[in-house]
Parts: C-alpha cells; structure tokens; sequence
C-alpha cells in the first residue's frame, strides 16, 4: 500500500439537517464509487436564522469531526454553512488543521451555472434569512457576471415545512405562492431563480406549479454533482484521497430512529443512521 491509499478516507457530506441528502443523493448518481459520510446537526437546525459566529462554530466543529473520521473533502451541501462558514474555514482554519484536506461550498458551482439559465441577467435566489442576510449570492454572481441584477427573497417557513414533513399539504401551498409572489414583485425582468437551500428540492413540484412557466427554477443538486465530478478530475491528489467503495453513512446529531425515518423522503430509500455528538 503506498501513501495515498492509506489515508484515502469517504467524502465528508454535511449539513445542518436532512436538506444536504438531496445534494448527496445526486453526487451518488454520479460518482457511485466512493465511500460517503453524511452528517446533519439535526439537533442544532435550523441553521438559517441563526447568527454568522454561531453558524461558523457549528460547522467548523461539524467539518473537524468529518476530518477525525478519516474524511480528506468535505461538502458543505447547506448554503447557510456555506454563506456564513466557508470562507473562514477555507482560509483560516484548514491551514491549520491540515493544508492538505479541503472543503467546498454549494454556492459557487450554483453561481457559475446561472450564465447558461438566464437570458435578462436578472435573477432571483431562495435562501435561509441567513444565506439571503449574508449576500453571498449577490457576491459570488458579481464576480462572475457584474452586470447581473439579484434579487433575494428569504423564505423562512419552508424549512419548517419540509422538515414537518408538510411538503405536500396546503400550508405549502399558502407559503410557496406567498414568497414567489414577495420575490417577482421584485422585478418583472426575473427570468432564472436558483433554490439556494438545500430542503427545498422537496417542495420543486409546488414551486414549478405556482411560477410563471418563463422562470427558469435550479435546484442545486445536479449541479453540485457536476460540479464534484469536474473538481475531482482537475484535482487528481484529492481524488486518490477520496476512498472508493460505493457505501454510505449517515450521522446526525439527534435521534438516529427520528433521522432514518425522515432521511427516506429525501433520499427515497431506507437508510439506518448513527447518533454522534460533536
Ligand atoms: N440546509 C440549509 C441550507 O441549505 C437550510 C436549513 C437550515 O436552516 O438549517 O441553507
């Protein structure tokens, strides 16, 4: 064995709940072949209204448990992590810890696919209060497409709806038409709107049924998975480091029974998770 193949570890999968499943169920689609280690801090969601310091403490200890179980990349599949957290740790932490392991966000690769959506330049994002506070898309868009308009709308009841499991129910209904209404008010130009949560997959079906059919809507999960693939083929020493296998393990913070019964509707299988404490 030489020394790559003995500190190969799974790619670290996090979020503060169950929304980054729907990140993973995609990256699995298409990279089968490595091992996974999910964790959601279920017992600290949500992250979205929570404040940049806390958002921050959280995830580093989130990304520093990923590290000690052997994980050399790590994903942050919740955009409020990534809006709020990332950065920090890019470029002050991981020199620290271990210059040689990474963590990546769920922002940037959304961002670079938005050129190819819209046709007007304007466009809308959903977040958490916190992602949308935090302008990272304003940010991250300006950098790649300076002329672009940004709209943000926070949408702070559907987390708590998903996670109720309320997707499919009239209060969905109500809340979906209420912030579709909120962000097109904002301007009658939008023509592409990025999900920038990662629960909010589950409510596509609703979110499609109440927007104008010339508004383009882009979950973040297929682009995410593309955008793994394409980091991995440029990044060759990180990708001998990502051990190959094809399992998953799920971890959350909370209790394992309540997680793996949940974990189903966003992963559409059965999964049997483990409770950690970070
Ligand atoms: N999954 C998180 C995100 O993508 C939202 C859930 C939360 O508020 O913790 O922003």
């Amino acid at each position: 064995m030489n020394s790559t193949t003995t500190i190969a570890g799974p790619i670290g999968v996090f979020d503060s709940g169950f929304g980054g499943l729907s990140i993973l169920r995609e990256i699995r689609k298409v990279l089968p072949q490595y091992d996974y280690l999910f964790l959601g801090d279920n017992a600290r969601a949500p992250y979205g209204s929570r404040s940049f310091d806390i958002v921050y403490e959280f995830t580093l200890q989130a990304v520093r448990y990923l590290f000690g179980h052997g994980c050399q990349l790590v994903i942050l599949a919740c955009n409020t992590a990534s809006a709020k957290a990332l950065r920090t740790i890019q470029q002050h932490d991981l020199p620290v810890i271990d210059p040689m392991r990474r963590v990546l966000g769920v922002i940037r690769p959304t961002v670079e696919k938005v050129g190819d959506i819209t046709h007007t330049g304007h466009v809308g994002v959903f977040g958490t209060p916190g992602t949308i506070q935090s302008q990272s898309y304003n940010i991250e868009i300006a950098k790649l497409h300076p002329s672009f308009k940004v709209y943000g709308q926070a949408c702070p009841m559907w987390v708590p709806l998903v996670e109720n499991q309320e997707s499919d129910g009239p209060g969905a209904d109500y809340f979906v038409q209420k912030y579709i209404h909120a962000l097109l008010e904002q301007s009658a130009q939008i023509d592409a709107v990025i999900l920038g949560c990662t629960h909010y997959p589950l409510l596509l079906d609703k979110i499609k049924q109440y927007m104008p059919a010339s508004v383009s809507v882009m979950p973040q999960g297929e682009i995410v998975a593309a955008s793994l693939v394409d980091y991995l083929r440029r990044h060759p020493e990180m990708e001998v480091r990502c051990r190959r296998g094809g399992q998953c393990r799920y971890l959350t913070t909370e209790d394992a029974d309540k997680f793996s019964s949940l974990a189903g509707v966003f992963l559409g299988e059965t999964v049997s998770a483990e409770k950690v404490t970070l």
